[in-house]
């Protein structure tokens, strides 16, 4: 877990305001507005769709916002695009290295266009495949990598010019969950070393384990941010699940606790097609409190349980709403190639 109290007076390395990013009628980035302190990790939450590509692609200069502004590291993103390049690395959600090459000559390459000396450019590749172990892959192309590797050596890549802001974009969808664990902790070793990292991810874990505070976007659109744990306390810690014997009692249930005026409680939301009541519950004593009232009114419960929030919880929450489900998440091949 990255320290939440050491950066809050820190600079801001990444400041964002009413950014807009429209595709014919999509409004993809709709007045985006966020910050990330220097030295942090800011987590950007958000659906299939939500913008966060777009917003990275802006924030790396591939495209230009319709209007808004956007800095990074004091640069402006469309006045200073070349100056703000240079500070920044990008991992993009789509592997950006060429399958053709060997791991090695991508990164090689990288040094070169970055300027690097022939020598320097091949210390630096030597050094980052021993960073994320593809010492031994090294030679062989990309193309037979498995999904870790390739999103490892993608990290590699964005690392060899020493970036001062870093841009994850859902770094680890599509992983097992080991390869999922390394490069996490290959990017708490990166903000200790004191990058800064914009991360945009679709997993509450994730978010949990590396931001110190996350912006969620719906649509285009922020409708939450601040510190995981502030946002996590909007949401309520946990939800609890009951289900009825009879679905019918459902309505009833829900209006029965909307009466109750208990904080949080009184936000409970009946789930018809999974025939449950969702309850937030702020405190234990909500537990007890909730299935005493509801077995008071006489109604039968069949099934009852408590959960963490999903990404998915929080948008209920936030919104009101359920996330749209578009796109599901795309699977990598994940073996690691004999090397
Ligand atoms: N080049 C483009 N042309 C037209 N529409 C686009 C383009 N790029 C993105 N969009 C649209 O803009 C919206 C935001 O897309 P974006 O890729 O930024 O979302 P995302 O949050 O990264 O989603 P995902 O989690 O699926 O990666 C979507 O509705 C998408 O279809
Ligand atoms: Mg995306």
């Amino acid at each position: 877990m990255v320290d939440m109290t050491r950066n809050d007076n820190s600079p801001h390395a990444v400041e964002v305001r009413g950014l807009v990013k429209h595709y014919g009628e999509t409004k993809a980035l709709d007045g985006v507005d966020l910050d990330v302190r220097e030295g942090t990790v800011l987590g950007v939450l958000g659906p299939n769709g939500a913008g966060k590509t777009t917003l990275v692609r802006c924030l790396s200069t591939l495209i230009v916002p319709d209007s808004g502004t956007a800095r990074v590291a004091g640069y402006d993103v469309v006045r200073q695009p070349r100056q703000l390049r240079r500070t920044i690395g990008l991992t993009g959600q789509y592997a950006s290295v060429d399958e053709k090459l060997s791991g090695w000559e991508n990164l090689y390459m990288i040094g070169r266009l970055l300027d690097l000396s022939r020598k320097d450019a091949r210390k630096r590749a030597d050094e980052m495949l021993e960073r994320f172990s593809l010492t031994e892959a090294a030679k062989k192309a990309v193309m037979n990598y498995s999904g870790g590797m390739r999103r490892r050596l993608d990290l590699a890549a964005s690392l060899i010019g020493n970036p001062a802001v870093l841009y994850l974009d859902e770094p680890t969808t599509g992983l097992d969950p080991r390869t999922r664990n390394e490069v996490w902790d290959e990017v708490q070793r990166l903000v200790a070393e004191g990058a800064t990292v914009l991360l945009t991810t679709q997993y509450m874990e994730e978010a949990e384990q590396l931001a110190s505070e996350l912006t969620v976007i719906d649509r285009g659109k922020v409708i939450a941010n601040g510190k995981v744990d502030e946002l996590k306390a909007r949401v309520g810690g946990r939800t609890l699940r009951i289900r009825p014997a009879d679905p019918a009692d459902l309505p009833g249930m829900a209006r029965a606790l909307a009466e109750t005026g208990l904080d949080g409680v009184a936000g409970s939301q009946a789930v018809p097609d999974e025939g449950t009541l969702l309850v937030p519950i702020l405190a234990d004593e909500q537990l007890t409190a909730v299935v005493g009232l509801l077995a008071a009114r006489g109604y039968a419960i069949s099934d009852i349980g408590t959960y963490l929030p999903s990404l998915d919880e929080v948008f209920l929450a936030i919104t009101g709403q359920k996330p749209a489900a578009e796109d599901s998440v795309p699977t990598e091949q994940t073996e690691e190639v004999a090397a």
